[in-house]
This record gives structure tokens, C-alpha cells and sequence, in this order.
């Protein structure tokens, strides 16, 4: 009879080599200039890790949540006394998106002060614009899901801005879907809609980003303007980036846990309808003033002039050169606006909350 031997397949070694093969981390290690390590050049990633923790932080808050009037407020409450880590997890959650609104403001700062929204990333600069809207729609959102008198009222403000743009507005009024009441189109947007936006917004962020290469320092790209040889890009790798921003990351981590149990999130009264006694969260005073010497109508155009401004930046401040030194004009402009919005945010601070809301909403 033959004899029928079995060869044994050949055991390979589980290798790195094998696993770069099949999934190509090595093509991460490709060269960043050193200077893109530096806090002011990582401040977008440390924004980009927020957004990570808020994500983790958040799917924990919706185990527990409910998006209905009668029972939101109450739902937080449960989230706070009751669930498990839910007093940490929504002390973090909050925290994190306070500190990651400070550092878009930072990030959005540094690139205005060394002139990186010039050519070629102009794009760049609109599609940021877009995420800086669309952080402030997920802590307005944010801030209604809570339902107490604070919460109630953003609403409300928001609701009477959607009725004075009509058709647009539709989607803030009551109206728009008699089977749900606008909370439940509210926590959709937080956790679906905006999120969903925000994730394609960073993809095209991140690969723009990637295709110019961080910017310059802005000395060296004016010497290179003015003739002198441009320097190989180099000095670290963008591993070593990645390495760092989740240093950054975790640092935010710790440091919004030890918040979260020293200085707890905080959960106002229940919203009584037609009274306004509260004050909005911090990055909304700028407008706040506004509305108090304008009406509301001014949270709609007071918004779009600055967003628009922004927008036109790339194009206005046009000359080749990066330095604040050489772009004294708008520089100084970038200044007093800076100054006039911390002004503008004490004066808010200050001032007795006024009635600017007609009616109450469900
Ligand atoms: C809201 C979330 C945002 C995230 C997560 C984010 C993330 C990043 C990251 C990781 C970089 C690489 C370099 C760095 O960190 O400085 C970057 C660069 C850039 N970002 Fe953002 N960004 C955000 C918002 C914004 C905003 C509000 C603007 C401006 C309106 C903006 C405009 C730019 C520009 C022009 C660059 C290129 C800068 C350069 O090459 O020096 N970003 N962003």
C-alpha cells in the first residue's frame, strides 16, 4: 500500500516585517520638520484627542440618557447619583469640550499669527471655519440636553433665531415633526448628525494638512520668499508627532478626571418656562452683548459677520510674507479683535440677565 505522509505546512514567523507588509504602519515614520512637536504646532492634535475622549465619554453618558422633556433633567440626575462612573464620565465629557473650545480658539490663534492660512492653505482655513462652527453646535446641543433652566433657555433663543429666518429655521420650530419634540432632534444632532459632519470635515482637514506639510516657520518661509534656500523638511517623524499628541492627549485626560472629581459638572433647576435668569456658557457671551442692545435678531447677523470675516482673511492679508513683523496691519486688527471679545465677554459677565425670548417651546 503507498504510503500517504502529510507534509506539514511551513510555520511562518509572525514578524514585524510580516505585519508592516500587510498593513504599512512604516509609512507613518515619514519626515515632519521638528518644530511641528512644539505645543503651539500641536494644538490641533491635542484638539483631535479631546474629540477621542469626548467620543469614549459620550457613549458612556448615552447608556443612560433620555431624550425626552419630561425626563431628560431626570435621566442626567440618575447619570450623576446613580450610574456607574457617570458623575466622572460627565464631569470629563464637560470639562474636555470647555478646554477643547479653548484650544480650537488657540490653534485657530497660532495659525493666524504665523500666517498659515496663506497660499496654499486657504482651503485649509474654510474647512477649519467649519469645524470651529460645528464645535460650538455640539456644545450648544450639548448644553439643551441637560434640560434645566439653562439648557431650556439656549433653546428658546434658538428656536426664536430659527423663526426669524423662516423656512430655514423650520428644522429649530416645533412644527417641524409634530411626533417629536425638538430635545429628541436635538440629541440627534449632538450624537449623529454633527458628529458625522465633524468626522468628514477632520478627514479632509487631516489629508490637506498632509498634502502641504505643516507650515513653516514663519522666518524661515519670509527668508525663503526673499530668496534664501528652502530647508529640507525633516528633523522628527510623523510617528514621533503622533507619539507626542497622545502625550498631550493623556495629559488632558488627567487633567480633566482631576476636574471631574474636584469641580463637578454642574445641573441647574428645572426649567420654568417664560423667565430667563441664566447666562450662556462661555463661548457664546461674545454675542450675548449684542443681543442685549440689538435684540435677537443679533445672534443671527452678529455670527455671520464674524464667520464671514474669518472667511475672508486668506484673501484679504495677501502678501507673500508670514511674520507678524511684516503684517503689522493684521496683526494689530487680529489683536484689538481679541481684546474687544474679551471685553465684550466681561461686559456679559457683568450685566443682570435681560428677557429676550417671546414664547416658551416643548
Ligand atoms: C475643531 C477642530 C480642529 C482640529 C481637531 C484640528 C486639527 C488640526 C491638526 C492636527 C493640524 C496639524 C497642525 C497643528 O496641530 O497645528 C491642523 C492644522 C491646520 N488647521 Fe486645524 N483643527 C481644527 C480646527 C481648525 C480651525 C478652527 C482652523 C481655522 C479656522 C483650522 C485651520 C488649520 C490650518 C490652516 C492648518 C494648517 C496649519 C499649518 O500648516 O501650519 N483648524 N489642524
Amino acid at each position: 500500500m503507498a504510503s500517504t505522509a502529510v507534509v506539514a505546512p511551513s510555520r511562518r514567523r509572525l514578524s514585524w516585517a510580516a505585519i508592516d507588509e500587510r498593513i504599512g504602519i512604516s509609512g507613518l515614520a515619514y519626515p515632519v520638520p521638528a518644530h511641528a512637536n512644539g505645543v503651539g504646532y500641536i494644538l490641533g492634535g491635542i484638539t483631535f484627542f479631546g474629540f477621542l475622549i469626548l467620543a469614549v465619554t459620550g457613549v458612556w453618558l448615552a447608556q443612560f440618557y433620555h431624550p425626552t422633556p419630561a425626563t431628560a433633567r431626570e435621566s442626567v440626575v440618575y447619570i450623576m447619583n446613580v450610574a456607574p462612573l457617570g458623575d466622572i464620565a460627565r464631569g470629563i465629557h464637560f470639562w474636555t469640550a470647555n478646554i477643547v473650545m479653548a484650544t480650537v480658539l488657540l490653534h485657530m490663534g497660532r495659525i493666524f499669527t504665523t500666517g498659515a492660512y496663506k497660499r496654499p492653505r486657504e482651503v485649509n482655513w474654510l474647512i477649519g471655519l467649519g469645524l470651529l462652527a460645528l464645535t460650538m453646535g455640539l456644545i450648544f446641543t450639548g448644553t439643551v440636553l441637560k434640560w434645566d433652566q439653562e439648557g431650556y433657555e439656549a433653546l428658546g433663543h434658538n428656536v426664536e433665531a430659527g423663526n426669524l429666518i423662516g423656512a430655514f429655521g423650520t428644522w429649530f420650530s416645533a412644527d417641524f415633526a409634530a411626533t417629536l419634540p425638538i430635545i429628541g432632534r436635538l440629541y440627534l444632532a449632538h450624537v449623529v448628525i454633527l458628529p458625522a459632519i465633524g468626522t468628514f470635515l477632520l478627514i479632509a482637514h487631516f489629508l490637506l494638512v498632509k498634502r502641504h506639510g505643516i507650515s513653516a516657520r514663519p522666518a524661515e518661509a519670509d527668508a525663503a520668499v526673499d530668496g534664501a534656500p528652502v530647508l529640507a523638511r525633516g528633523g522628527s517623524t510623523f510617528v514621533a508627532h503622533l507619539v507626542r499628541m497622545a502625550g498631550f492627549g493623556l495629559a488632558l485626560l488627567a487633567v480633566t478626571t482631576v476636574l471631574a472629581l474636584v469641580v463637578p459638572a454642574g445641573l441647574g433647576d428645572r426649567p420654568i418656562p417664560g423667565t430667563e435668569t441664566t447666562k450662556p456658557p462661555w463661548m457664546f457671551l461674545v454675542f450675548y452683548p449684542f443681543e442685549d442692545w440689538f435684540g435677537l435678531a443679533a445672534l443671527l447677523w452678529v455670527p455671520a459677520i464674524v464667520f464671514g470675516v474669518l472667511a475672508a482673511m486668506p484673501f484679504l492679508d495677501r502678501s507673500p510674507y508670514r511674520s507678524p513683523r511684516r503684517r503689522r496691519a493684521f496683526v494689530a486688527l487680529g489683536a484689538i479683535a481679541a481684546v474687544a471679545a474679551v471685553l465684550l465677554v466681561i461686559y456679559a459677565l457683568v450685566t443682570v440677565p435681560q428677557a429676550h425670548v417671546q414664547g416658551a417651546m416643548g
